[in-house]
């Protein structure tokens, strides 16, 4: 469901965060700020800041911040239209209506009438395995050890070797031929209508709210295909949905778990990993990736232990890193599966596996032991190069040195060796690729301290960038003659960039945030760019315009010598320097 800005801005202004989050946490008043103890990490000390004024929560521990709506998204686990309906439901408004547009409107009321076939197709999958019927079935799921409980949690049911007994028990029911096709449970032909599933175990899998939208049957046995899946219907998207997420998001654990197959999920749970989910089927999507990222920030990687497992998980891990979700790999040697696994081995085994689970850096330096021949002196050689690069790729010092010390450890290199070889990688690849590089020198050579220098200036404009456009919203009034100095295309980062327009136009922190809500990773920087740049309650007027001074003129100082440096008209020339004399004197 879409809502309005007008309707979003609406129901927000009803609430109060400070009221709203205060049923959820512990607030105390402390300054104009209320401040409590994270819901979100856990934590000893109250980090966890509510700002009355401009609406907003952060958390200076974790990073996590943003509205009022934000925060119900993340504590209940919802959407944002779902988010929003719940404010709107506990501050009494109501939400205008579903548009009758008619298209949509038969849309709508096809979905629904899919659901109900596919709620009624898993009940009759059901009681076809707990009826007389489905002793095969039953057999079948008993070798695999599954219990009676979960096969009553999970739904599961069984398909009979009949081609239409669903086909006669749904046209029973009152549904009609042309809706049966579209449920993709039901094939037509020449010869009439078939069951699309028969002589199978049936798994349903359901949406994130429950409801049934599709089916998974496996042979008993060796067949061809081991399983058979609904086809994408108007209901069922298989890139947009995970198996399994419908119980893993109720299991209040900070990572999930992610495997390849039905059976993996089911008997993971059974075994109380009741974070595991399975991509259905079909390589991992980008809409997967957002989707979990929705409830975690950490995935475990359990894909098979062959060669097409750990394919798939060398693909999955920069797809889950770009939503930024942190990746690590439960290693299952000697088995194939997570149910292989658990079978063989047990919780608690499965438990330290877990634990166990490798830093997914880690895991690719492993894996890349398999392409070298490391018998071969030449071979280790190789091999230690490709490290190294891997490690020169990490830009934060202390982690890099972190990770030297645990490959070197791991892989039994000699660490100052592979240092040595990690700097000398590092420092040719900066000289190839630092955009800084180009920015700052022309010809020259340029030393380590001067690009050290030019680094430092580069984040103090940074830094400028996001104190302007977070004081300026603190102080409108002096936005007309801001904004004879700087303009929007002045700023370097992007998303200040539109901030600052946002800014322009004066809008609140609140719709502000709004425009970054697709996007969890921007909308946590924004959201933080204010919470950490807030102007406390006592900063002196006179501090405050002198600070804004020089983040102005630190601003306009770069864009002009920027221009300086690209003219070659005199005239214009002494006009720019004469702009560099004045902003010297800028005075507040
Ligand atoms: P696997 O072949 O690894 O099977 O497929 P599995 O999960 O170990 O199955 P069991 O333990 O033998 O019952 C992994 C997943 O890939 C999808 C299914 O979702 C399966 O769970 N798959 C596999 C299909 O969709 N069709 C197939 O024919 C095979
Ligand atoms: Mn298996």
């Amino acid at each position: 469901m879409y809502y309005s800005e007008e309707v979003v801005e609406e129901v927000r202004s009803r609430a109060n965060i400070v009221d709203v989050i205060g049923k959820y946490v512990n607030l105390k008043k402390k300054g104009t700020n209320y401040f409590g103890l994270c819901p979100f990490h856990g934590e000893k000390t109250a980090s966890f800041s509510v700002n009355p004024r401009m609406q907003i929560f952060h958390c200076f521990g974790c990073g996590k911040g943003g509205d009022v709506l934000k925060f119900i998204m993340e504590y209940e686990n919802l959407t944002f239209p779902e988010a929003l309906e719940k404010l709107a439901a506990e501050e009494g408004y109501k939400l205008p209506e579903e548009p009758t547009n008619p298209e949509q409107k038969k849309n709508n009321d096809l979905r629904l009438k899919l659901l109900d076939i596919n709620r009624d197709a898993a009940l009759y999958f059901y009681n076809c395995l707990k009826g007389p019927k489905g002793q095969l079935g039953m057999n079948y799921l008993a070798k695999r050890a599954l219990s009676s409980r979960t096969i009553t949690g999970w739904g599961l049911g069984y398909a009979d070797q009949s081609r239409d007994n669903l086909y006669q028990y749904l046209k029973s029911k009152g549904y009609n031929d042309s809706i049966l096709k579209e449920s993709g449970l039901i094939t037509f032909s020449e010869r009439g209508a078939n069951d699309k599933f028969f002589n199978r175990v049936m798994f349903p899998i359901m949406d994130a709210n429950n409801r049934v939208i599709g089916f998974g049957g496996r042979v008993m046995g060796d067949g061809e295909p081991k399983y058979l899946n609904s086809p994408e219907t108007r209901l069922f998207d298989k890139s947009r949905n995970l198996f399994g997420l419908n119980f893993a998001r109720r299991s209040q654990k900070k990572f999930m778990i992610l495997c390849e197959g039905y059976m993996d999920v089911i008997s993971m749970h059974q075994a109380g990993f009741t974070n595991a989910v399975a991509s259905l089927g079909t390589a991992l999507t980008d809409q997967q990736c957002a989707l979990l990222k929705r409830y975690v920030n950490d995935v475990y990687l359990t894909y098979d232990s062959d060669n097409a497992g750990i394919k798939a998980a060398k693909r999955a891990m920069p797809m889950l890193q770009k939503v930024g979700i942190r990746t690590k790999v439960i290693n299952m040697k000697p088995y194939k599966d997570p149910d292989e696994f658990i079978k063989a081995m047990g919780t608690n085994e499965f438990e330290k596996r877990i634990e166990n689970a490798k830093n997914s850096f880690l895991w690719l330096i492993d894996i890349m032991r398999l392409d070298f021949d490391l018998q071969d002196p030449a071979g280790m050689t190789s091999y230690a190069h490709a490290v190294a690069e891997k490690l020169a790729e990490i830009q934060e010092p202390i982690e890099r040195n972190n990770y030297i010390k645990a490959v070197a450890h791991e892989q039994m290199l000699d660490e100052e060796a592979l240092r040595k070889l990690v700097n000398t990688i590092g420092n040719a690849a900066m000289q190839k690729n630092s955009p800084l590089q180009e920015v700052y020198t022309h010809t020259d050579f340029i030393s380590n301290a001067d690009r050290k220098k030019a680094m430092a200036k580069e984040n103090a404009i940074q830094k400028s960038e996001k104190q302007l456009v977070t004081w300026l919203n603190e102080k409108p009034e002096l936005i007309p003659m801001v904004r004879s100095l700087i303009g929007p295309e002045d700023l370097r980062d992007p998303v200040v960039k539109e901030v600052l327009e946002l800014v322009y136009q004066e809008k609140a922190v609140n719709t502000i945030l709004d425009h970054f809500r697709d996007n969890d990773e921007t909308y946590e920087k924004v959201a933080s760019m204010f919470n950490g740049n807030l102007l406390s309650d006592d900063t002196d007027e006179f501090a405050f315009k002198r600070g804004l001074e020089d983040v102005i003129r630190n601003i306009r100082m770069s864009v002009l010598n920027e221009k300086i440096e690209q003219e070659t008209d005199p005239a214009k020339l002494t006009d720019l320097f004469q702009q560099q004399s004045k902003l010297a004197e800028l005075k507040l």
